[in-house]
Protein backbone atom coordinates (compact mmCIF):
# COMPACT_ATOMS: atom_id res chain seq x y z
CA UNK A 1 0.00 0.00 0.00
CA UNK A 2 1.39 3.34 -1.29
CA UNK A 3 0.87 5.86 1.51
CA UNK A 4 -0.54 9.19 0.25
CA UNK A 5 1.57 11.97 0.06
CA UNK A 6 0.06 15.67 -0.07
CA UNK A 7 2.45 18.84 -0.99
CA UNK A 8 1.85 22.26 -0.59
CA UNK A 9 3.83 24.38 -3.55
CA UNK A 10 3.44 27.91 -2.40
CA UNK A 11 5.33 29.11 -5.54
CA UNK A 12 6.23 33.15 -5.59
CA UNK A 13 4.27 33.81 -2.61
CA UNK A 14 4.21 35.09 0.83
CA UNK A 15 6.10 37.55 2.83
CA UNK A 16 8.29 35.49 5.84
CA UNK A 17 5.15 36.80 7.94
CA UNK A 18 2.56 35.11 6.27
CA UNK A 19 4.40 32.11 6.11
CA UNK A 20 4.77 31.32 9.53
CA UNK A 21 1.49 32.12 10.21
CA UNK A 22 0.31 29.37 8.15
CA UNK A 23 2.93 27.16 8.54
CA UNK A 24 1.64 27.64 12.26
CA UNK A 25 -2.18 27.14 10.97
CA UNK A 26 -1.13 23.26 9.14
CA UNK A 27 0.92 22.36 12.19
CA UNK A 28 -1.60 23.32 14.13
CA UNK A 29 -4.00 21.33 12.50
CA UNK A 30 -2.24 18.10 14.26
CA UNK A 31 -1.14 15.01 12.17
CA UNK A 32 -2.40 13.59 8.94
CA UNK A 33 -2.65 9.88 8.10
CA UNK A 34 -0.99 11.33 4.92
CA UNK A 35 3.17 12.40 4.06
CA UNK A 36 2.83 16.15 4.53
CA UNK A 37 4.89 18.50 2.62
CA UNK A 38 5.30 22.53 2.02
CA UNK A 39 7.31 24.53 -0.19
CA UNK A 40 7.55 28.67 0.53
CA UNK A 41 9.63 30.92 -0.97
CA UNK A 42 13.35 30.73 -0.21
CA UNK A 43 13.43 33.60 1.78
CA UNK A 44 10.87 31.78 4.36
CA UNK A 45 12.49 28.82 4.70
CA UNK A 46 14.58 29.79 7.35
CA UNK A 47 11.49 30.80 9.64
CA UNK A 48 9.50 27.87 8.80
CA UNK A 49 11.79 25.39 9.61
CA UNK A 50 12.02 27.05 13.28
CA UNK A 51 8.00 26.31 13.12
CA UNK A 52 7.92 22.88 11.76
CA UNK A 53 10.27 21.35 13.88
CA UNK A 54 8.91 18.77 15.89
CA UNK A 55 5.88 18.05 13.42
CA UNK A 56 5.59 15.53 10.98
CA UNK A 57 5.54 17.92 7.77
CA UNK A 58 8.20 17.81 5.36
CA UNK A 59 10.31 20.58 4.32
CA UNK A 60 10.68 21.71 0.46
CA UNK A 61 12.06 24.45 -1.58
CA UNK A 62 10.71 24.92 -5.05
CA UNK A 63 13.84 25.06 -7.23
CA UNK A 64 17.49 24.72 -6.77
CA UNK A 65 20.47 25.58 -8.82
CA UNK A 66 22.50 23.08 -11.24
CA UNK A 67 25.75 23.35 -9.04
CA UNK A 68 26.71 23.28 -5.25
CA UNK A 69 28.63 26.69 -5.31
CA UNK A 70 30.65 29.37 -7.31
CA UNK A 71 29.33 31.51 -10.27
CA UNK A 72 25.82 31.54 -10.29
CA UNK A 73 24.52 34.99 -9.51
CA UNK A 74 20.41 34.83 -8.04
CA UNK A 75 21.11 31.05 -7.28
CA UNK A 76 20.05 28.72 -4.11
CA UNK A 77 22.20 25.38 -3.81
CA UNK A 78 21.98 22.51 -2.30
CA UNK A 79 24.64 22.95 0.15
CA UNK A 80 21.97 25.82 1.15
CA UNK A 81 18.84 24.21 1.17
CA UNK A 82 20.32 21.48 3.13
CA UNK A 83 21.62 24.32 5.54
CA UNK A 84 18.39 25.44 6.38
CA UNK A 85 16.91 21.62 7.13
CA UNK A 86 15.57 21.67 3.43
CA UNK A 87 14.24 17.86 3.24
CA UNK A 88 13.03 17.75 -0.52
CA UNK A 89 13.13 20.09 -3.36
CA UNK A 90 10.81 20.19 -6.14
CA UNK A 91 12.14 20.06 -9.71
CA UNK A 92 11.71 20.35 -13.22
CA UNK A 93 7.90 21.92 -12.36
CA UNK A 94 6.13 23.51 -15.50
CA UNK A 95 6.76 27.20 -14.31
CA UNK A 96 10.97 26.40 -14.48
CA UNK A 97 10.87 24.21 -17.64
CA UNK A 98 8.11 27.31 -19.72
CA UNK A 99 8.72 30.80 -17.82
CA UNK A 100 12.43 29.85 -17.33
CA UNK A 101 13.35 27.69 -20.26
CA UNK A 102 14.69 24.57 -18.18
CA UNK A 103 15.27 21.71 -20.31
CA UNK A 104 15.56 18.31 -19.22
CA UNK A 105 18.75 18.14 -19.49
CA UNK A 106 19.05 20.82 -17.06
CA UNK A 107 16.76 19.08 -14.75
CA UNK A 108 18.35 15.87 -14.83
CA UNK A 109 21.49 17.15 -13.75
CA UNK A 110 19.87 19.06 -10.51
CA UNK A 111 17.40 15.98 -9.86
CA UNK A 112 21.71 13.59 -9.71
CA UNK A 113 22.91 16.29 -7.29
CA UNK A 114 19.65 16.45 -5.04
CA UNK A 115 20.11 12.91 -4.49
CA UNK A 116 23.39 13.30 -4.05
CA UNK A 117 23.27 15.73 -1.38
CA UNK A 118 20.40 12.96 0.22
CA UNK A 119 18.00 15.69 -0.61
CA UNK A 120 14.27 13.84 -1.52
CA UNK A 121 12.89 14.86 -5.17
CA UNK A 122 9.45 15.59 -6.88
CA UNK A 123 10.33 15.00 -10.16
CA UNK A 124 7.22 17.21 -12.24
CA UNK A 125 6.28 16.60 -15.66
CA UNK A 126 3.63 17.19 -17.97
CA UNK A 127 1.69 18.26 -21.34
CA UNK A 128 0.48 21.31 -22.87
CA UNK A 129 -2.61 22.33 -23.70
CA UNK A 130 -1.52 22.24 -27.72
CA UNK A 131 0.35 18.91 -26.62
CA UNK A 132 -2.64 16.96 -25.33
CA UNK A 133 -5.06 18.59 -28.35
CA UNK A 134 -2.20 16.53 -30.48
CA UNK A 135 -2.74 13.28 -29.10
CA UNK A 136 0.96 13.98 -27.59
CA UNK A 137 0.77 13.84 -23.91
CA UNK A 138 1.97 10.44 -23.34
CA UNK A 139 5.03 10.79 -24.99
CA UNK A 140 5.68 14.21 -24.19
CA UNK A 141 4.87 12.74 -20.24
CA UNK A 142 7.14 9.88 -20.78
CA UNK A 143 10.41 11.49 -22.68
CA UNK A 144 10.20 13.75 -19.63
CA UNK A 145 10.59 11.13 -17.24
CA UNK A 146 12.88 8.99 -19.04
CA UNK A 147 15.66 12.30 -19.36
CA UNK A 148 14.60 13.52 -16.11
CA UNK A 149 15.37 9.49 -14.55
CA UNK A 150 18.86 9.41 -16.53
CA UNK A 151 21.36 8.34 -14.40
CA UNK A 152 19.59 7.81 -11.29
CA UNK A 153 20.10 4.51 -10.10
CA UNK A 154 17.01 1.84 -8.55
CA UNK A 155 18.54 2.69 -4.81
CA UNK A 156 17.82 5.37 -5.60
CA UNK A 157 14.30 5.68 -6.65
CA UNK A 158 12.66 5.85 -2.91
CA UNK A 159 13.74 9.25 -3.06
CA UNK A 160 12.15 10.34 -6.04
CA UNK A 161 8.40 10.93 -6.28
CA UNK A 162 6.56 12.09 -9.97
CA UNK A 163 4.11 14.80 -9.83
CA UNK A 164 1.84 14.75 -13.04
CA UNK A 165 0.69 18.39 -13.51
CA UNK A 166 -1.23 18.89 -17.30
CA UNK A 167 0.23 22.64 -17.95
CA UNK A 168 -3.33 23.34 -18.62
CA UNK A 169 -4.98 22.58 -15.53
CA UNK A 170 -2.35 24.69 -13.56
CA UNK A 171 -3.79 27.30 -11.72
CA UNK A 172 -6.55 27.45 -14.41
CA UNK A 173 -9.41 25.84 -12.25
CA UNK A 174 -9.61 22.77 -15.04
CA UNK A 175 -8.96 20.20 -13.38
CA UNK A 176 -7.53 16.63 -15.45
CA UNK A 177 -11.11 14.31 -14.87
CA UNK A 178 -9.74 11.69 -12.42
CA UNK A 179 -10.06 8.89 -15.58
CA UNK A 180 -8.03 11.00 -17.78
CA UNK A 181 -5.00 12.12 -15.37
CA UNK A 182 -5.51 8.09 -13.86
CA UNK A 183 -4.87 7.10 -17.57
CA UNK A 184 -1.24 9.27 -17.39
CA UNK A 185 -0.65 7.97 -13.79
CA UNK A 186 -0.68 4.35 -15.42
CA UNK A 187 1.77 5.88 -18.45
CA UNK A 188 4.30 6.49 -15.81
CA UNK A 189 4.19 3.68 -13.68
CA UNK A 190 4.43 1.56 -17.05
CA UNK A 191 7.68 3.49 -17.80
CA UNK A 192 8.97 2.76 -14.36
CA UNK A 193 8.57 -1.03 -14.55
CA UNK A 194 10.43 -0.91 -17.35
CA UNK A 195 12.86 1.42 -16.32
CA UNK A 196 13.05 -0.49 -12.90
CA UNK A 197 11.31 -2.88 -11.84
CA UNK A 198 8.10 -4.28 -10.72
CA UNK A 199 8.72 -3.57 -7.62
CA UNK A 200 10.15 -0.36 -7.65
CA UNK A 201 7.01 1.09 -9.65
CA UNK A 202 4.59 -0.58 -7.50
CA UNK A 203 6.02 1.38 -4.26
CA UNK A 204 7.22 4.97 -6.31
CA UNK A 205 4.79 7.78 -5.56
CA UNK A 206 2.73 9.87 -8.32
CA UNK A 207 1.03 12.88 -7.45
CA UNK A 208 -1.48 14.78 -9.27
CA UNK A 209 -1.56 18.29 -9.99
CA UNK A 210 -3.74 21.38 -11.65
CA UNK A 211 -6.07 22.71 -9.49
CA UNK A 212 -6.65 20.42 -6.70
CA UNK A 213 -9.17 21.99 -4.35
CA UNK A 214 -11.02 20.58 -1.20
CA UNK A 215 -14.33 19.51 -3.38
CA UNK A 216 -12.33 17.57 -6.11
CA UNK A 217 -9.19 15.83 -3.92
CA UNK A 218 -11.59 12.84 -2.57
CA UNK A 219 -12.40 11.73 -6.64
CA UNK A 220 -9.14 12.40 -7.90
CA UNK A 221 -7.16 10.31 -4.73
CA UNK A 222 -9.72 7.44 -5.37
CA UNK A 223 -8.05 6.39 -8.89
CA UNK A 224 -5.93 3.08 -8.36
CA UNK A 225 -2.30 5.31 -9.43
CA UNK A 226 -2.94 8.88 -8.33
CA UNK A 227 -1.12 8.71 -4.60
CA UNK A 228 -1.09 12.13 -3.48
CA UNK A 229 -1.76 15.95 -5.11
CA UNK A 230 0.60 18.75 -5.63
CA UNK A 231 -1.24 21.71 -4.78
CA UNK A 232 -1.12 25.40 -5.90
CA UNK A 233 -3.38 27.84 -5.17
CA UNK A 234 -5.67 26.12 -2.72
CA UNK A 235 -2.16 25.23 -0.24
CA UNK A 236 -1.70 29.17 0.25
CA UNK A 237 -4.67 29.38 2.68
CA UNK A 238 -5.24 27.06 5.87
CA UNK A 239 -9.06 26.30 5.03
CA UNK A 240 -8.48 24.93 1.95
CA UNK A 241 -4.99 22.95 2.60
CA UNK A 242 -6.04 21.69 5.64
CA UNK A 243 -9.24 19.66 4.21
CA UNK A 244 -6.34 18.76 1.65
CA UNK A 245 -4.51 17.21 3.87
CA UNK A 246 -6.70 15.45 5.44
CA UNK A 247 -9.02 14.43 2.93
CA UNK A 248 -9.02 10.72 4.20
CA UNK A 249 -9.53 11.42 7.70
P1 LIG B 1 -2.68 24.95 -8.86
O1 LIG B 1 -3.11 24.01 -7.78
O2 LIG B 1 -2.79 26.39 -8.47
O3 LIG B 1 -3.35 24.64 -10.16
O4 LIG B 1 -1.10 24.70 -9.09
C1 LIG B 1 -0.64 23.41 -9.28
C2 LIG B 1 0.83 23.42 -9.25
O5 LIG B 1 1.48 23.92 -10.16
C3 LIG B 1 1.51 22.83 -8.10
O6 LIG B 1 2.88 22.69 -8.31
Amino acid sequence: MRRSYIAGNWKMNKTVKEAVTLATELKEAGSSKNKIMIAPPFTALSAVSEVLKGTEIILGAQNMAIAESGAHTGEISVLMLKDLNVDTVILGHSERRHIYGETDEVINKKINLALTHKLEVILCVGETLEERESGKAESVVTKQLVEGLKGVKSGNLPSITIAYEPVWAIGTGKTATPADANAIHKVIRKKITELYGEKEAEAIIIQYGGSVKPGNVTDLMAESDIDGALVGGAALKAETFIPIMNYNK
